[in-house]
C-alpha cells in the first residue's frame, strides 16, 4: 500500500509504537546496503529501510556507506573516483553489487518508506541536492522517502527545494535545545544515536512539531531505553530481532 512517510509516522504515533527502521537493510544477515539486504528487511516487516548515498564520479547517486570501497567491497579508493559502471562491477559481498540509489526507491515504492542518508562530510559532493531531488521527483517518490544527514546545511538546503520532502537532521550529541537544530535545519525528524535521547528530549521535539528517530539499536539496552523514552522510530541493524523485542 502506498503511503507517505509523513503518514507512517502519523499511524505509527496513534498507534502508540515506533516505526521499525532496517539500518542499512538487514546487515545482520546480509551484506550491508546491498539489494538483497533491503529485501530481507522489508521482508522482516521493517516500517523503513535506511540507505547512504554518495556520487560516482560520472555524478550517479550510489547506495554505500563508506567514502572508501575497501571495507564493503572488493574494490579500493574513493567512490567518488569511480564512476557507476566501475562501481557496480564491485563484488558488494556476496556477489550482490553497489545499488544506484533509484534502484532501492523503486524497490521500496509502495512497501516500506525510504530513509536516504546523505554522506555530505568529511567529502563534499557539490550538486547532490538538487541531483537527489530531481530524482525523487521524477519517479514519484517525494513523500515516500525521507532524507537525513550529519551536514545540516543540506539538509536545510532541501527544505528550501521541496517542502513535501521528509527531513532529519542526524546528531551524536544531546543538545541543548533540539527545537532550535530542527528549526534552523527546517527538519521534521531528529535523529540521535539512542545513547544521546532521553525522555525529555523527545518531549522537548515533540513540543517543537517535531519527531524523534533513533539509531542503532542492537541490543537488550537499546530496546529497554527505547522503551523509557518512547521515540517515533527506531533503526536497527538487526529488523528480526529488535522488531520481535520493541513489539513485544
Ligand atoms: O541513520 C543514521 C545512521 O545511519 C548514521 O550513522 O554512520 O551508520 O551512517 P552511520
Ligand atoms: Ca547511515
Amino acid at each position: 500500500m502506498t503511503q507517505s512517510i509523513r503518514a507512517r509516522y502519523e499511524a505509527a504515533h496513534d498507534d502508540g509504537r515506533p516505526l521499525l527502521g532496517g539500518h542499512r537493510g538487514n546487515p545482520a544477515e546480509h551484506p550491508e546496503n546491498t539489494i538483497r539486504s533491503f529485501r530481507s528487511a522489508i521482508a522482516a516487516g521493517c516500517d523503513l529501510i535506511e540507505c547512504d548515498v554518495h556520487l560516482s564520479s560520472d555524478g550517479r547517486l550510489v547506495v554505500i556507506h563508506d567514502h572508501t570501497l575497501e571495507r564493503t567491497t572488493n574494490g579500493s579508493g574513493l567512490v567518488r573516483d569511480h564512476t557507476a559502471a566501475e562501481l557496480r562491477r564491485l563484488d558488494a559481498g556476496r556477489g550482490e553489487h553497489v545499488p544506484l540509489l533509484q534502484e532501492v526507491v523503486e524497490l521500496a515504492l509502495g512497501k516500506v518508506g525510504l530513509v536516504i542518508e546523505i554522506k555530505q562530510v568529511p567529502i563534499q559532493y557539490p550538486g547532490l541536492e538538487e541531483k537527489l531531488v530531481n530524482m525523487l521527483r521524477q519517479l514519484g517518490a517525494v513523500q515516500e522517502c525521507a532524507v537525513v544527514s550529519f551536514y545540516h546545511p543540506s539538509i536545510r538546503q532541501l527544505r528550501e527545494m521541496e517542502p513535501k520532502l521528509q527531513l532529519g537532521i542526524l546528531e551524536g550529541a544531546r543538545p541543548i535545545d533540539p527545537g532550535r537544530l530542527l528549526r534552523e535545519a527546517g527538519a521534521d525528524v531528529f535523529s540521535p544515536h539512542w545513547g544521546a535521547m532521553d525522555q525529555q528530549l523527545v518531549k522537548d521535539v515533540h513540543a517543537a512539531g517535531g519527531a524523534v528517530g533513533v539509531w542503532t539499536v542492537d541490543d537488550d539496552l537499546g530496546v529497554a531505553w527505547c522503551k523509557l523514552c518512547h521515540p517515533d522510530s527506531i533503526f536497527t541493524n538487526r529488523p528480526v530481532e529488535i522488531g520481535a523485542a520493541i513489539r513485544a
